[in-house]
């Protein structure tokens, strides 16, 4: 290659509209190889747009976008073979094991029939999917069969790796496993660029992070570095007396030097902290003011914190409210890019 400079990703003024909605908005971003780059963004953002875009499976409406240095509407075919998704291969077959479905992945990207199995059968065992790789997929949990979906797309051990909410909907046990997974394929020399709701997610596992609202980058950094801007968590706070209100208030604005935010209920109040300690200085204070408490709790930042922090209001557009219907959304979503990819052609 001799050049040292090939991004994964790289974006230019990158646009995509569905009629009125600017679902990717003039997006720039520059992905160095060999890491884990995340987007992170509420239901909404852009986020699958934006990663349907890097796949091929959907053409820009403005600007360009280079996938390991392929011009992703001039060089898709190019682009296709160094690439891999997740939700791509939904070849698999509900009525074939998870084995049986590996096997023939494998087998439709070129392996010969044993070279097939064998690759199969190293990924069953790589992802702890022994106890249920011979049953039907469709008798399997949403964990397993996300983990067999990853393993999937990488038969072929891709250069970079896309992975569109890798966990969203799973339990906090496959979860570990998925994040596992990613973290071995890093190891390998994979580069990840994942999509998420879940700022956790983003902070455990990647090296950057860009944050994304209405189809915009409004902040990239290191996780670390976000968080500080962020503050890692909340405290939060329940009266026994909302008449002690005021009072706690100041205190709590002496002690930690941070402005506690409103709510609505006149019992509770809630701070950003840095850290567990700060957190701990904040409670003795008020008990040693004489300020009583029902109740406290630290929460780790969530979403909406990010988005609090960086743009001064909740998450909003199409985000909350459509959460509940985001099983229904998922599958028209599928369809749809079934549909788009035949039309592209
Ligand atoms: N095929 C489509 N047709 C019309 N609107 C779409 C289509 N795909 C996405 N959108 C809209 O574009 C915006 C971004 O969607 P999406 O990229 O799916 O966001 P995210 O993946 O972050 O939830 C949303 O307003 C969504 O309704
Ligand atoms: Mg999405």
């Amino acid at each position: 290659m001799g050049s040292n400079s090939t991004l994964a990703v790289e974006t230019s003024g990158l646009v995509r509209t569905f009629g009125e909605t600017r679902a990717v908005n003039g997006v720039d971003l520059a992905v160095p190889t060999g890491i884990v780059h995340s987007l992170l963004g509420p239901n909404g953002a852009g986020k699958t747009t934006l990663l349907r875009i890097l796949t091929t499976l959907l053409r820009p409406t403005e600007g360009t976008a280079r996938v390991l240095g392929h011009d992703v509407v001039r060089e898709a075919d190019a682009v296709r073979s160094r690439v891999s998704v997740t939700g791509q291969s939904t070849s698999i077959d509900e009525d074939l094991t998870g084995r049986e479905n590996l096997a023939m992945v494998g087998r439709l990207l070129g392996h010969r029939g044993a070279a097939a199995r064998q690759r199969a059968d190293d990924l069953v065992d790589a992802f702890e999917l022994s106890e249920v790789a011979d049953r039907p997929v469709k008798t399997c949990s949403g964990g397993e069969r996300r983990r067999i979906d990853i393993a999937a797309s990488i038969i072929v051990t891709p250069d970079l790796l896309f992975l569109d909410e890798p966990t969203t909907g799973l339990d906090p046990r496959a979860r570990n496993q998925v994040w596992d997974i990613i973290r071995t394929l890093v190891a390998g020399g994979t580069t990840v660029l994942l999509t998420t709701q879940y700022l956790d997610e983003a902070d455990r596992l990647s090296d950057r992070v860009a944050v994304l609202d209405h189809g915009k980058v409004i902040a990239e950094d290191a996780p670390g570095r976000l968080k500080s801007q962020i503050g890692t968590g909340a405290l939060k706070l329940r009266l026994q007396d909302p008449g002690q209100r005021a009072q706690a208030e100041q205190m709590l604005s002496r002690t930690l030097a941070v402005e506690p935010g409103a709510d609505s209920d006149p019992h509770r109040l809630s701070v950003r902290v840095t850290d567990a300690q700060q957190a701990a200085r904040a409670v003795t204070a008020l008990a040693d003011a004489g300020i009583a408490l029902d109740d406290f709790s630290m929460a780790q930042s969530s979403l909406d914190d990010v988005f609090l922090a960086l743009t001064g209001h909740p998450v909003t557009g199409d985000g909350q409210a459509e959460k509940a219907e985001a099983e229904a959304v998922d599958g028209a979503e599928a369809d749809a890019e079934a549909g788009d990819k035949q039309t592209a052609k």
